[in-house]
């Protein structure tokens, strides 16, 4: 049912998170009016029960969000490889954090086998992780274990996917930073998981054939 009210509501709980706050700090906003200046790029799934500032425990101007269905980062997508450039070259962020969690809409989309419409071409890339992954995820028997391996499994590779990108290796060689990470967050009970991705030695493997700056060729 459509709450006709929603409007005023917004409104007026707006009204008064600004009393609250100003009651807390009264240069909040004064403060956040200035120049953003955040270390870390988010980027998570649209689930509208993962709020990255809440579960991070971050106030607002600490880190900068992009959201999209499953978390993906998607070669072709300008929208994501915008935020990331934005983010390295010009706020220079000193980590990229990819959060997946558990329950994920977008991933089990994936792991249906019906048709989507529009969704496909987005769906069709967390299939293309399946496919690599498919020797474990099909051994995993218990599908609920599978589903929970798989959200692991895709958030890592799109950890791989932000290490990929141009502005990430050429900020990296030049300044030793940003470093990627992969956290899985689990709705049950709150808790944030570390993928414990080692980055340098993803970066390392990587680099054999996606580097952009040794101007060897892998024909000869
Ligand atoms: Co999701």
């Amino acid at each position: 049912m459509i709450d006709n009210n929603f409007y005023e509501k917004v409104f007026a709980a707006n009204q008064h998170w600004i009393k609250e706050r100003t009651a807390e700090d009264p240069d909040f906003f004064t403060h956040l009016e200035e120049e953003q200046n955040p270390d870390y790029l988010y980027i998570g799934c649209s689930d509208s029960r993962v709020h990255a500032n809440e579960i991070m425990g971050l106030k607002p101007g600490q880190v900068f969000v992009h959201r999209n269905i499953a978390n993906m980062v998607i070669n072709t997508d300008l929208n994501v490889l915008s935020v990331i450039n934005y983010a390295v070259e010009y706020l220079d962020v000193k980590y990229i954090v990819v959060c997946g969690h558990y329950n994920c809409g977008g991933v089990q989309a994936a792991m249906q086998q019906l048709d989507y419409g529009i969704l496909n071409p987005w769906l069709r890339c967390i299939r293309d992780v399946y496919r690599l992954h498919k020797d474990e995820l099909d051994k995993i028997e218990d599908k609920r274990q599978r589903f929970r391996r798989f959200i692991e499994i895709n958030t890592y590779e799109q950890c791989l996917n932000v290490i990929r990108t141009g502005e990430v290796q050429k900020a990296f060689h030049k300044k030793g930073y940003p470093r990627v990470a992969g956290w899985i967050y689990d709705l049950h009970d709150g808790t944030l998981n570390d993928l414990g991705i080692d980055f340098e030695k993803e970066l390392e493997n990587i680099r054999e054939i996606y580097d952009l700056t040794k101007g060897k060729s892998l024909t000869e």
